[in-house]
């Protein structure tokens, strides 16, 4: 049986911290009590980050990496073990998302897509597995997508990362069981959200481009990821439109297919011109986008009425109850500081401190981007 501390017992790691969901997790996990380390490549990104949550009452480190270097992941999770006495949560969420045809996209993309989407995910797990083992319990949370189980058209090598990451993170769990290691590992599949994911991307379409809506803030997926950081679960869809397409997706994949030909190719695309040659986070960070939201703000969902229900069947309550004293909590609680209320506290006036470069400045690839 794995038991999960409560958050404010807990040490978590971010990776993928500097902006997005990982950024939210971050804050909110933060904001009910745990210990963060924070991780991307932005080292401004972080310290903001970290002096937004210090300036809360909270405890946050921040460690420049990249996650396609195993021995910067691994320095990660030695520094929560350095500056608070191990880990009990590991939250993967860095990505880079690139917008083009399969046919137009280069074998230097694909692979960087995926050993960052992919890879930098599988490094992530064998960085944190070895803590959460000497813990004795733990959580592995990795964020992949719904497109882990529906690809859609412009992400062949994101898709292919993600279905990638549904593959490592299904053989680990069943070898973890087979051990009786009581480490929980979850896969959070996210739908459409209102994240700078889309500001930072590589994209050939020559337009700004955007996910097919409904579009979800990222709050909505930070909390399922907390739940998950308390109790153990194995696969959560984040929204209730992604439930709608994977569900879809197992009684007829050729129903998708015919939909996304219809309207899966004009609804990614924004009327902003967006030249191929536009910055962009595929070997290095963007600077300047280090928020939890996008910029697609408009009509997006601050909640799922879905993911509430997700998270509170009685089936889960039933197996929570099993698995120890209940820990559910009502995640709109109101001890729980999202990043709109930190920015309107003002509480980026707080002191500043650099982030930690543990393990030298990150890689940058061979083709950094213009
Ligand atoms: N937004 C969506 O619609 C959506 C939908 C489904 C799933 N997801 C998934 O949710 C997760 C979070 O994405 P997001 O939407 O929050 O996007 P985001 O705001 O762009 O966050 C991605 C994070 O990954 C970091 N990152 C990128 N490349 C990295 C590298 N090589 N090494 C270390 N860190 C790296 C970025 O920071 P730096 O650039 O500073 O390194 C950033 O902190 C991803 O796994 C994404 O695939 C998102």
């Amino acid at each position: 049986m794995i038991r999960l501390q409560p958050l404010d017992q807990q040490v978590m790691v971010v990776m993928g911290a500097s902006s997005g969901i990982g950024r939210e997790t971050a804050l909110r996990a933060a904001g009910r009590g745990a210990r963060v380390v924070v991780s991307a490549r932005d080292a401004d990104g972080l310290d903001s980050l970290v002096r937004q949550i210090r300036a809360q009452g909270g405890r946050a480190e921040a460690v420049v990496a990249d996650v396609t270097e195993a021995d910067q992941v691994r320095a990660v999770a030695t520094r929560a073990d350095e500056v608070f006495g191990g880990l009990d949560t590991w939250v993967h969420s860095s990505a880079v998302l690139l917008y083009a045809r399969f046919e137009q996209t280069t074998p230097e993309e694909f692979q960087r897509v995926v050993q960052v989407n992919l890879v930098g995910q599988a490094y992530g797990a064998m960085a944190a597995l070895p803590h959460l083992r000497r813990r004795g319990q733990g959580a592995l949370i990795h964020i992949s997508s719904l497109e882990a189980r529906r690809a859609v058209p412009y992400h062949s090598a994101y898709a292919a990362a993600k279905h990638g990451i549904d593959g490592f993170v299904e053989a680990l769990r069943v070898e973890l069981k087979q051990e009786g290691v009581p480490i929980s590992v979850t896969n959070v599949m996210p739908g459409s959200t209102n994240t700078p994911l889309f500001d930072k991307g590589r994209t050939k379409l020559g337009v700004k481009p955007k996910p097919i809506p409904p579009i979800y803030q990222p709050g909505t997926v930070a909390d399922v990821v907390l739940h998950a950081a308390e109790h153990p679960a194995r696969d959560l869809v984040a929204g209730g439109a992604a439930k709608g397409i994977l569900l879809t997706q197992r009684l007829s994949p050729r129903i998708l297919d015919a939909a996304l030909v219809r309207v899966g190719f004009r609804t990614q695309r924004t009327g902003e011109e967006k030249p191929e040659r536009s910055p962009d986070n595929l070997y290095g960070p963007v600077p300047g986008l280090s928020t939890s939201e996008g910029s697609l703000g408009d009509g997006a969902f601050r909640r799922s009425a879905y993911n509430w229900l997700e998270l509170h069947s009685p089936l889960r309550v039933l197996a929570s109850l099993a698995s120890g004293p209940p820990r559910l909590r009502d995640t709109s609680e109101p001890s729980l500081r999202s990043s709109r209320d930190l920015d309107r506290s003002g509480s980026t006036d707080g002191n500043v401190v650099a982030a930690t470069a543990a393990a030298g400045p990150p890689a940058n690839g061979p083709t950094a981007s213009a």
